[in-house]
Parts: structure tokens; sequence; C-alpha cells
């Protein structure tokens, strides 16, 4: 057997874009290229590991255990540069950082501010909703990640560094919107308008509800916070959201919180990696002026030894 890390790395590209002609622009060589690589890797290893039905591919039983491979084979490789970097104590660094869709809303200024102490580090960042953020973790496809409560299912470390109180926001006009205590049970005439399946908002809304046995009736699923502001705004209904992504609305009083029972949600955000993954020099310094300073540098109240029962 005479595989190449190349032929792995391709087929993992492959796999990740269930195509080869995508994978073949995202890794910028020719398909025919993709096909040839990945050809050559199934006669080395005498398995096919790609099946086509229609126009897309899927794995083979073959396919999924040599991807299973071939990820541990490419992340362990990563993390191998990584180490000798830190050996060779090498002035630049690379930081990929994966953050949920909500903390979109402050991630940018923490960054901005540990950017100007570490202008040598090139930081990646992808902003994507929870379920995404644990499979790249899963993949160790990230150094950080800053998210909602991990489950404690997976091996993960995690700490709490900031609260992510979640409310009921309406147009100022709502007939709700000066209302004092609002019981759950006025709201069940109401329409909301929810995150996508994965989103961590949406799941803590639903365990909220159900925890309260209160049937709720939900209209439009929209996954970005943004698109949810502006058609609560624009009257199509209530939205549910993290205190953190409605700021300015407030400020410029386009969108109110509700004032109901049981509300706000009290969630937090944490910082997550893999537990005994190797942090770069870089990505130990970003964990902790996180944990030290971000509450600070937001404005927002520091926690101590917070329980997340979201
Ligand atoms: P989301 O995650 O942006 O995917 O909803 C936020 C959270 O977990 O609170």
């Amino acid at each position: 057997m005479n595989i190449t890390i190349r032929q792995l790395e391709i087929f993992v590209a492959v796999v990740r874009a269930e195509s080869y002609t995508r994978a073949a622009q995202k890794i910028h060589l020719t398909q025919p290229a993709v096909s040839m690589q990945v050809k050559q890797l199934e006669s080395q290893l005498e398995v096919v590991l790609f099946e086509q039905l229609g126009k897309k591919i899927y794995l083979t039983e073959a396919g999924s255990e040599v991807y299973h491979y071939a990820r541990t084979v490419i992340n362990q490789l990563q993390e191998m540069r990584t180490v000798l970097e830190e050996i060779k104590g090498l002035r630049y660094g690379k930081l990929r950082i994966s953050v949920a869709t909500t903390a979109n809303y402050f991630a940018p200024t923490l960054l901005s501010t540990f950017y100007k102490r570490h202008p040598n580090v090139s930081v990646n960042l992808n902003v994507t909703n929870r379920q995404t953020l644990l499979q790249q973790l899963e993949e160790n496809e990230v150094d950080l990640v800053i998210m909602g409560k991990p489950p404690s299912t997976m091996e993960l470390e995690a700490e709490a560094f900031m609260e992510n109180p979640l409310v009921i926001i309406a147009p100022p006009e709502h007939p709700l919107a000066s209302a004092q205590e609002i019981k759950l049970s006025q709201l069940l005439s109401e329409i909301f308008l929810v995150r996508e399946e994965g989103s961590g908002t949406r799941g803590a809304m639903e365990r909220f509800f159900k925890t309260h046995h209160c049937k709720i009736t939900t209209g439009m699923e929209i996954s970005s916070d943004e698109a949810i502001k502006q058609s609560v705004k624009a009257g199509l209904g209530l939205g549910f959201l993290s205190y953190d992504a409605i700021q300015s609305e407030l400020d410029l009083q386009q969108l109110t919180v509700l004032n109901v029972e049981h509300l706000p949600i009290r969630r937090y955000w944490y910082l997550v990696h893999r537990k005994g993954k190797r942090l770069s020099r870089f990505a130990l310094a970003f964990k902790e002026f996180m944990i030290a300073e971000a509450p600070q540098i937001l404005g927002k109240a520091r926690i101590d030894g917070a329980v997340d029962i979201s």
C-alpha cells in the first residue's frame, strides 16, 4: 500500500463537498485531477470508496472507514505543524475560530481587540449554527468555538464567560408592548418566528415552552437573527432571540422586549475546545483573553460559577 497524504486530503475534500466538482473548486484542482487521485487511492486500498446514485455520490462502508482514519491523520498532521511552530518559536500563527450565529454580534469586537495585541496571528472566523459547530469540534476542524452550553456527551472543555439572556421581542406598537408580567397563556394567539433546527436559540426556546407546558404557534422558520428582527419589525410575528442580537434595535426603539413571566431564559456563552487538544500559544492567548476580558470589553457583567439551566 503506497497511499499519499495528498490523496487522503483530496478524498476528505470530496466527502465534505459531496461532489468531485465542488471539491475541485475548493482545493483549486481540475475535476479530472480530483477523480484521478480518488481512483488511485481506491486502487491502492483495493476498495471502492464512493457509489453514485443519480447525481449524488455516497460513501460506501469501506469509504466511511477510510474517511474516519483520513480525517484523523490530517488533523494529527495539522496539530503536529502547530506544535512544531511553537517549538521553532514562529512569530506568525493561525487561529481557527468558529462562533454561533448569534455570537456574530460581539465576536468581531473582541477579535479586533485581540488582533491589535497579536498582529501576527491570522484568524479564520467561521459563523454557523450550533449543530455545525458541534460537528466541527467532533472533526477537529477548529481550534476554539464560542457557543451556548455544549452537550455533556462530547469530550470537550467548556468555560462559561458571559451571560446570554434570551427574550421575546415585538414591534413597539404591539398591543402587549407596554403590558407588565405577561402570562405565557396570553401568547397562545401569537405567531412566533423561529430559528432553524440545529440553532441553540431554537433549542432553548423549545425547552422553555415545553417546561412551561405552553404550545405556541410557529410561523416562518428563519436561519438568521437579522432576518428574524426584520420580520418582527414588519409585523410578521414575535421573535425569540438573544439580548446580544437586539442591542441596536432596542437603542433605536425599533423593537421592544416583552415583559413575559419566567423570562429571560438565563443562558451563557461558552468558550469550547476538544478535550486534550494541543492549543497553539495564540489559541491559548485567545482563550485567556476571552475569559478574563470579554464581559468588560462588551460592557457586560462578569459571571461567577454560573450554572446553565438551558
Ligand atoms: P445559535 O446559537 O446562534 O445557533 O442559535 C446560540 C446559542 O446557542 O445560544
